[in-house]
């Protein structure tokens, strides 16, 4: 039977809209996805030879403080009561993160009061003077200072972008962090946690619905197969959550991301490192940082014979990369502009999600989007 909605891509954009449209509206939704699971990005598997829930895509940590999205994400899981915390190294010694008194006092050796680090930093952000930063160094010193720029952000941010961030535009930082107290949350949210039982049950529950068909290792592109562009698009009611360029064919010009590859080990240690996250500030190390997937759940009774770890690296994406972080340059913000003007004459195609739209989202943000775009477009466009 023909379906009511097809949806290109089962991340959580992609579910929350399916679930929507067939909780609430009682139509038929196909949704499908080029890759071989649900969960787009913030899929999660469980590593064989330990038992440990390991992120595929990168660590990903919810949070929010918007009622209504943790209301609606509350239906499908538990969470678990997990405060995100993350270190850095800097020339072998760990400092918490985000910058805070701690961080402060522990670098200049010190033991300053609230006040006095604060004035501390603002007489080293203004080494430069009044005039407009030219460049992200410039930028970042004139927020933090220049000693605290160069430990933990100088050689961080070079390996992020591959590039000198003297050669970075200013506008890649509007604000870095200072915590004139020892709060080191890294979310200041008011909901934190993760999923209890995992992202695929998670997930798995979003799409548990007798009017919801998920079909996977289905490319929307693949006119080989009975849905795909060509084949329903003018006839079919589409949300895309696809890359934005990749809809029209690159037609103009590729959008510009930065991907990441990560390197898993799995170590015959209980324990590597003792915290979930470690940031590697200095340049001598190739990688930005290690999780260790184990300490996300604490609650849980993993084993002690061994932990997985997994190294972080990061460069700029090819066509055939995964695409993790959208560069933003100029130059794709003028294409971006050109793309949106023919997302926005496509009849019957809504695009969504964070390769839909070319934007950074949070989980919150994308299901926030979603919820959005059901409430406001989609659900009056079946209503009539
Ligand atoms: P998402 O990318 O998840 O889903 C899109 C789906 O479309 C994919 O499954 C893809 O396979 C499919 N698709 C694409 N083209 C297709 C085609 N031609 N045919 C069929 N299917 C196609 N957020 C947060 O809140 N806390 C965190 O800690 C993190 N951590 C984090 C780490 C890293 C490294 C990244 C890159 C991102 C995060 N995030 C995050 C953000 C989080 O990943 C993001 O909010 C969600 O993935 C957004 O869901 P979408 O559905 O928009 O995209």
């Amino acid at each position: 039977m023909q379906p009511d909605l097809i949806i290109v891509g089962a991340g959580l954009y992609g579910l929350t809209i399916a679930e929507r449209v067939a909780e609430e509206l009682g139509l038929r939704v196909v949704v499908i996805d080029r890759r071989s699971h649900i969960g787009g990005n913030a899929y999660s598997e469980i590593e064989p030879t330990t038992g440990i829930e390991v992120h595929r895509y990168g660590a990903h940590l919810f949070h929010t403080s918007n009622p209504s999205v943790w209301e609606y994400v509350n239906r499908f899981t538990k969470f678990t009561d997990y405060v995100h915390r993350v270190y850095a190294n800097y020339r072998g010694e760990i400092y918490p993160l985000p910058i805070n008194l701690g961080t402060i006092n522990q670098f200049f050796r010190a033991s300053h009061s609230p006040g006095s680090a604060r004035e501390l930093v603002v007489e080293q952000a203004a080494e430069l003077g009044d005039g407009k930063p030219a460049n992200l160094e410039e930028k970042a010193i004139s927020l933090i200072g220049r000693p605290l720029y160069e430990a933990f952000v100088r050689d961080y941010t070079a390996k992020q972008w591959q590039t000198d961030p003297r050669e970075l535009p200013a506008e890649i930082i509007s604000r870095l962090p200072v915590r004139y107290n020892y709060d080191n949350r890294y979310f200041n949210d008011r909901f934190e946690g993760l999923p209890v039982d995992g992202y695929t049950a998670w997930f798995e529950r979003m799409a548990d619905h007798p009017l919801i068909e998920v079909r996977l290792d289905t490319d929307f592109f693949d006119e080989s197969q009975s849905i795909s562009k060509g084949k329903v698009v003018g006839r079919i009611p589409v949300v895309y959550t696809g890359p934005l360029d990749r809809y029209f064919e690159h037609g103009e010009g590729e959008l510009a991301w930065r991907t990441l590859d990560f390197e898993q080990e799995v170590l015959p240690i209980k324990d590597f490192q003792g915290t979930p996250v470690m940031n590697y500030s200095d340049a001598g190390v190739r990688y930005t940082r290690i999780h260790e997937f184990r300490h996300f759940h604490p609650e849980r009774t993993y084993t002690d014979d061994a932990t997985v770890i997994v190294r972080e690296f990061s460069r700029f994406a090819t066509r055939d990369d995964e695409p993790y972080y959208p560069i933003n340059s100029p130059v794709d913000r003028e294409r971006l502009l050109r793309y949106r003007e023919l997302a926005k004459a496509e009849d019957g195609v809504w695009f969504g999600g964070r390769l839909g739209t070319y934007q950074y989202l949070d989980m919150h943000m994308a299901i926030g989007a979603a919820l959005s775009a059901f409430n406001n477009e989609i659900a009056p466009h079946f209503r009539g």
